[in-house]
């Protein structure tokens, strides 16, 4: 059996040195390497053999096998090399081969998708709104006086047509449309159709009649948050602390909040909120603009008008609101210094994404 191994070893690789082509080359594969070869068929048999004979022929059958396999690539490689004749094709191996471009998502997106995750991950839902919306939703549902100056506190863009396919209008309002100065109308829209408890964020484009600057933009993106269950369990401990963790999920390290006073007819109290610079931790720095803290948004507690436009009863239920602007947390989080970037449709500023 030692013989007959050899003997195969020796006739395998002579016959292989004769071989020019591939379909060449795989019949004496098969011939020498294949289930059925000699060579296998040999090796089964050793089972059968006195275990002295084991330890002498098994090593060299698996050697001869190994050997046979090795030969066998060195050729499949020099052959595939020399099956193309790579000059006559006119195809030059040594050129750099050709990019191909991925797409990239607007940081915008990509923050949203983030936002999105960590608020999912607390519990809440998603929901959307027209972005072409009533006066009813946009100002009167959320306790704007009618008439009253604070109307114009967001710089409206006035629709000419008092009707608009698609948007649900209401008969309680004046059916004026206007594109949506922020998504705090779909608060309400959500309360109609769902009860507390509640959670839910919205994400939204918004528009405002507003000169562009750096930190300035007619067309922006927002985040609403919203929190209603029965009376006295969401409070503004309780909107401290979701901001604080959602801030601290989103930047990765620990934020902190600030409360200060303000005014919104849809909340009372209403703040203003801060969290502390991401860069230095309040100590002071140029992003910051040495304060230590770096304005976000707007929340308060929802206004028991608001409760009642959405048919919820006086009194029984309690939230938290709170809005914040999208472009701030992507131009923080990736270190961007003008917002006029995102939308500007230059792909050399979307491809670092
Ligand atoms: N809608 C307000 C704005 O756009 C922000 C806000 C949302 C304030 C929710 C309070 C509660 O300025």
């Amino acid at each position: 059996m030692k013989e007959q191994i050899e003997k195969i070893g020796q006739a395998g690789e002579a016959a292989l040195a004769t071989l020019a082509t591939l379909p060449e080359l795989e019949a004496w594969e098969i011939e020498y390497l294949g289930r059925k070869s000699e060579l296998n068929t040999l090796l089964k048999g050793l089972r059968d053999l006195s275990p002295e004979d084991k330890k002498v022929v098994g090593p060299l059958g698996n050697s001869t096998k190994q050997k046979l396999i090795a030969l066998f690539d060195a050729k499949k490689k020099e052959l595939l090399e020399k099956s193309v004749d790579w000059q006559a094709e006119g195809i030059d191996i040594t050129a750099p081969g050709r990019v191909t471009r991925v797409g990239h998502l607007n940081p915008l997106t990509r923050v949203e998708h983030e936002i999105e995750d960590i608020f999912t991950s607390m519990g809440f839902d998603i929901a959307s709104g027209p972005e072409v919306e009533t006066e009813h939703y946009n100002f009167d549902a959320l306790n704007f006086p009618k008439d009253h100056p604070s109307r114009d506190m967001q710089d409206t863009f006035w629709l000419a047509s008092t009707s608009h396919g698609g948007v649900k209008s209401d008969k309680k309002s004046t059916d004026r449309y206007l594109p949506r100065t922020h998504t705090s109308g779909v608060q309400v829209r959500y309360m109609e159709t769902h009860k507390p408890p509640l959670r839910v964020i919205v994400p939204g484009r918004v528009f405002r009649n507003e000169a562009t600057d750096a930190t300035h933009e007619h067309t922006f993106y927002q985040f609403e948050c919203l929190m209603v269950d029965v009376e006295g369990e969401v409070t503004v401990a309780t909107f401290k602390h979701v901001a604080e963790e959602f801030f601290s999920k989103f930047f990765g390290e620990k934020v902190r909040i600030r409360l200060r006073p303000s005014f919104f007819p849809f909340t009372e109290p209403s703040f203003e909120f801060d969290i502390s610079c991401i860069l230095c931790d309040g100590a002071g720095c140029a992003t910051c603009k040495q304060g230590g803290w770096i304005e976000l948004g707007g929340a308060g507690m929802v206004n028991q008008h608001v409760l009642e436009s959405a048919g919820y009863k006086r009194g029984v239920y309690q939230g938290f609101a709170w809005g914040f602007g999208v472009g701030r947390m992507a131009m923080m989080k990736y270190g961007i210094n003008d917002n006029r970037l995102f939308l500007s449709g230059d792909l050399r500023f979307i491809r670092q994404f």
